[in-house]
């Protein structure tokens, strides 16, 4: 297996995105952040788990007063509903008239980002703003504006940079995308 290419449970993947046209993304989106958000003391919500490495590089190059927290989207399974209801936890900081900006690692669907912003807008926060690292167009199925998108990429299963396959994969430092059988 070449040196791009690796082995995660029962898939085999391909390097798509190395380390260094990540990094230049992500300080792209962070001088954007700079400058755009300069006056608004931003408070920044990181979703867990796969945002935390996209997070912890693009928070180090933020040089403008702000808040940072991180939320997780819980699943549980409603007694009232028989459907599976996602709830966002960990939020301990007063939102309403802020201007939030959303840290996701991935908008596939767009059913999670959706969930986060309505739950969110209950908060009555200023604005909402979302950043993601990648952006799966071909995917998407929700009308949602994302402000800072690192990449676009085909609708093809990715792992790494926070990314995982099966809680696998998480701690690579570059992208990788899934090969066919
Ligand atoms: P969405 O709700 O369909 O937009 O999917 C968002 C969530 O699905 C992300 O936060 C990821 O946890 C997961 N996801 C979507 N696409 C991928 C992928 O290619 N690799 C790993 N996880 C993914
Ligand atoms: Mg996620």
């Amino acid at each position: 297996m070449s040196s791009n290419r690796i082995q995660v449970l029962d898939l085999v993947f391909e390097k798509s995105l190395d380390k260094s046209t990540i990094q230049a993304e992500v300080s792209r989106i962070a001088g954007e952040m700079n400058r755009d958000l300069k006056e608004k003391n931003p408070i920044f919500l990181g979703i867990l788990n796969g945002a935390f490495m996209f997070a912890s590089d693009l928070f180090k190059q933020i040089t403008i007063p702000c808040q940072i927290t991180f939320l997780k989207l819980a699943s549980y399974v409603g007694t009232q509903t028989s459907g599976t209801v996602k709830q966002l936890i960990g939020i301990n900081q007063d939102l309403k008239d802020r201007s939030v900006v959303i840290l996701e690692d991935i908008v596939d669907t767009g059913e999670t980002l959706d969930t986060i912003i309505r739950q969110l807008s209950g908060y009555e926060p200023r604005e909402i703003l979302v950043a993601t690292m990648l952006y799966k167009p071909e995917a998407i199925q929700k009308s949602i504006h994302l402000d800072y998108v690192g990449f676009e990429i085909p609708n093809e299963f990715v792992i790494g940079y926070g990314l995982d396959y099966n809680g696998y994969g998480r701690n690579l430092s570059e992208i990788y995308t899934m090969v066919p059988e």
